[in-house]
């Protein structure tokens, strides 16, 4: 067996230099070289052993079967309709956040569909995971319970136990005997992913890993990881709240952007069919600065609470604070707001936050930011069983949004009974009943309605 090389490589972009270096001169980041070892030739020979020849596309047989609903329908959606018969997952979140309780849960249910899980647990020992276990109710025998971090040994059990689905918690905790490097480096996770890829797609194995993450919000390890998997599944929320999403950021078998939402409770996460319910209160209106709008994450709609509070500052650079919403987004719709509407607020401090520990992140929030600051700005509730949907363009301009259908019949159901929408989605849309539509083509004519 050849000896394994010294290199350096870039933990962005995966460019490989025989010399440390402080920049990679690939991608031009700071602070990204990091100590791998390559084994050459005997790979390259290995690999074309077994070689292939191009197909012609309409010749490729698939089979239909291969996709699975484990029955926990939250988890199935953002998987893209269930579990992927030798796909590869990457399932990543802040520590705490449900990760571990999600897999143990998602295990019970393919071990009652009579398939062979192996629960593989670097970090936690066997019976710590019984005591989870037993809090959550699992109740199937064909969960297999594996404290190891070895990887070649995992991978043996694989095979001796004709496993379906592997579960490995974490990634950052398992090793291979091959390389140096400590469990937890880049090299090694690279390495550890690579030979799980190899037996998810050669030996048809469905492989979950779950990954740490770090402090700016990365799946620790190298951005290459992410490449590697068919689907990454990222948990949000906060750990102290109930509420936790999780959302498909990529996905092989499916829509990405599509969001499953849970409550944590006593016995593990529970599912929530209905996420409008748990992010608004009533119909709105009752106070000043708060405005509810219909948000579209993947397929489905709901509705959520923007709350805003205009204070005077007593700093002579007022604050802005967006919790739950893009800050830098705020600064410019403030900016609107004085150019094109007259509402002069350099001498507030502003503090807008999404109801509900939840993230918007589209610019179809604009209009309900804008309207709950200046609701607050003005002390005067906006109408009771108003929704508010459009994005706002710098000269003030109401923009039409995708998906405007599913939002107004959302917001319909939860009972409100009108919806400011810019002027140009209105011919797009059908009738609805119960539901007024009023069409603005500016901020400033929608902002008319506070008065
Ligand atoms: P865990 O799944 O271990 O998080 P992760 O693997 O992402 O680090 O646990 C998340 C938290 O949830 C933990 O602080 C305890 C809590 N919890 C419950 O509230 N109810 C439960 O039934 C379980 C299993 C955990
Ligand atoms: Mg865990």
């Amino acid at each position: 067996m050849a000896k394994p090389k010294k290199v350096f490589r870039c933990s962005s972009c995966g460019f490989t230099h025989p010399q440390w270096m402080g920049r990679c001169t690939q991608c031009g980041l700071w602070n990204t070289m990091e100590e791998d070892f390559i084994e050459e030739e005997k790979n390259i020979s290995a690999r074309m052993s077994n070689q292939t020849r191009p197909v012609a596309l309409h010749e490729i047989t698939t089979r239909d079967s291969s996709r699975r609903e484990c029955g926990i329908t939250e988890l199935d959606r953002v998987l893209g309709g269930g579990v992927v018969e030798g796909s590869f997952v990457l399932i990543g979140g802040d520590p705490g956040i449900g990760k571990s309780t999600l897999m143990l849960q998602m295990a019970d249910k393919l071990g009652s569909l009579r398939m062979n899980v192996l629960y593989v647990s670097g970090e936690e020992s066997a019976p710590q995971l019984k005591m989870r276990a037993q809090r959550l109710g699992t109740a199937t025998e064909s969960i297999m319970v594996y404290p190891e971090v070895v990887l070649e040994r995992i991978r043996d059990e694989i095979e001796a136990l004709k496993t379906e689905v592997v579960i490995i918690d974490s990634i950052q905790s398992i090793f291979s005997g091959s390389l140096d490097a400590p469990p937890g480096s880049v090299s090694q996770i690279r390495h550890c992913a690579g030979m799980l890829m190899e037996i998810a797609k050669g030996k048809g194995v469905t492989v979950f890993i779950v990954g740490h993450v770090t402090k700016d919000g990365w799946i620790a390890g190298p951005k290459m990881l992410e490449h590697m998997v068919d689907t990454v599944l990222s948990f949000e929320g906060d750990n102290t709240g109930a509420y936790r999403i999780v959302r498909t950021v990529k996905n092989r078998f499916g829509t990405s952007g599509e969001i499953g939402v849970f409550e944590m409770k006593a016995d593990g996460l529970s599912e929530v069919k209905d996420p409008s319910a748990i992010f608004i209160h009533g119909l709105g209106g009752e106070v000043p600065g708060s405005a509810v709008m219909a948000t579209c994450e993947g397929s489905r709609a709901f509705v959520v609470e923007v709350q805003a509070l205009v204070s005077r500052t007593t700093f002579s650079m007022p604050r802005r604070i967006a919790m739950g919403s893009d800050p830098s987004r705020l600064t410019v719709l403030l900016a609107v707001l004085e150019k094109r509407a007259g509402i002069f607020l350099a001498q507030s401090d502003i503090v807008v936050n999404i109801a509900g520990g939840f993230k918007v992140t589209e610019p179809a929030v604009d209009l309900a930011l804008v309207m709950a600051v200046a609701s607050s700005a003005f002390d005067k509730p906006v109408p009771k069983g108003t929704v508010f949907i459009g994005e706002i363009g710098l000269s003030g301009e109401l923009r039409p949004v995708s998906h405007m259908e599913s939002r107004i019949r959302e917001a319909r159901k939860m009972g409100f009974t009108q919806a400011i929408i810019p002027e140009a989605n209105r011919d797009t849309l059908s009738q609805h009943k119960g539901i007024d539509l009023v069409a603005r083509d500016h901020v400033k004519a929608a902002l008319t309605i506070l008065i």
